[in-house]
């Protein structure tokens, strides 16, 4: 590390309760699984517990006290989420995850698309910013297209590839295995110019580095919040509020309407529009604590201090002989997600073998199984790094790597 760490990560982990576990015969738990999910600090699980203990009515359901108190803290969430990004508090819809959020444009998107249109997605895309569109792409007729990816896992951008038949174009913001960040607010200018709306999947984006809608001038952007300290079960779809305006809804019934008669119903304008059943109050409670939780350690330190730990982990993997990382070996434009794999050590293997000595690492393809294929492997050993990491853990996962090796003879 060059520096001092902008963090005070010893401080850091002693709000989360997980951390100072001992697992796998009393060895500390080294957690580098963050891209899944991350880890939960009281802050957050305080905030999930005040609400059911003292304020669990149904928001925007009742006339009674706690009802406008659940009210009250789940538009306040809406509010924080809005201004953690730099977007209006009418922009950013609840949904259950990032998956819903970008189901949620596809599926609204369906009635705009014609055969003969053209999707325009990335290689280097999760199932969940892919899947969606293939299926869209069914619906309609349209045509799906990509940008591949280069041997070093960034992306090549082919302009002659945005067209006026491209109707839209999602891509990551960070690849959750090769840490890519895309020239996302280029390839918005060149979309725009062409007509076309884009959705950048922030799933990997929002939680590590300071993010303003405005500037990216994306349409839309989801992002979960169980991968940025808050709890699992919520996810975010900003949209710019003209474009949400525009889209029907996804799911409908109660609270998403105007009015209703038995012969049809007529709906509320974004984001209610969007956002059906009981609210999950209590959930937006844990996020809007977690934006506090980060909006305190401040978004450029996260950043800065994941880059250190990305720097020192690429650095200390490539030092072991066999070992081949997925993606750029620098930090330039690339965050924090490292995978790579151990010449001759199956990735499980690898995994299973960090698993005994305390190390939470992913294994597979990532949910990301084209972009493997690109980058001619079958799967990998993914390391990734948040606010609660050390170099010592960094440290302790190169020495797993350099065990694992012992131990299979290779
Ligand atoms: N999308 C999450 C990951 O990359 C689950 O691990």
């Amino acid at each position: 590390m060059s520096g001092p760490d902008p963090l005070d990560v010893e401080q850091v982990r002693k709000d989360f309760p997980a951390l100072s576990r001992l697992v796998r015969n009393d060895r500390p738990l080294i957690y580098l699984d963050s891209g899944a999910t991350s880890q939960k600090p009281v802050q957050v699980l305080d905030a999930e517990r005040e609400f059911y203990e003292l304020h669990n009515g149904a928001a925007h359901r009742g006339a009674h006290l706690l009802s406008e108190e659940g009210t009250e803290i789940y538009e306040g969430a809406r509010g924080k989420l809005a201004a953690f990004i730099g977007a209006d508090d009418r922009e950013v819809v609840f949904t259950k995850s990032a998956t819903e959020s970008i189901n949620l444009v596809a599926y609204s998107l369906t009635g705009s698309i014609m055969p003969g249109d053209e999707i325009l997605i990335t290689e280097s895309e999760h199932h969940a910013n892919l899947v969606p569109w293939q299926q869209l792409a069914g619906r309609t007729g349209a045509t799906l297209r990509w940008f591949t990816v280069l041997p070093d896992g960034r992306l090549d951008v082919d302009p002659a590839l945005i067209t006026d038949r491209t109707k839209i174009v999602a891509l990551t913001g960070q690849s959750n295995v090769t840490g890519v960040n895309p020239p996302v607010a280029d390839i918005t200018r060149l979309a725009h110019e062409a007509g076309a709306l884009v959705l950048c999947d922030g799933a990997q984006l929002v939680p590590h580095h300071p993010v303003d809608v405005r500037a990216l001038d994306v349409d839309f952007l989801v992002f979960s919040g169980h991968k940025m300290l808050g709890p699992l079960g919520l996810g975010v779809l900003y949209g710019k509020y003209a474009q949400l305006e525009a889209l029907p809804p996804f799911l409908s019934g109660g609270d998403m309407i105007e009015v209703v008669r038995m012969e049809g119903s007529t709906f509320q304008p974004p984001p209610a529009r969007f956002e059906t059943g009981v609210p999950p109050a209590p959930l937006a409670a844990g996020l809007a604590a977690a934006v506090d939780y980060l909006t305190r350690l401040g978004m450029d330190n996260v950043a800065a201090h994941e880059e250190s730990l990305t720097a020192h982990a690429i650095d200390a993997l490539l030092d072991i002989p066999g070992v081949r990382i997925l993606g750029p070996t620098t930090t330039k434009d690339r965050g924090g997600a490292v995978a790579f794999e151990v010449d001759g050590v199956h990735p499980h293997d690898v995994g299973q073998v960090l698993d005994d000595q305390g190390i939470a690492v992913r294994t597979g393809h990532h949910c990301a199984w084209p972009l493997h294929r690109a980058l001619g492997v079958q799967s990998s050993a993914r390391a990734t790094f948040y606010v609660y990491n050390t170099h010592e853990e960094v440290d302790a996962l190169a020495e797993g790597v350099r065990y694992a090796k012992r131990f299979f003879g290779v």
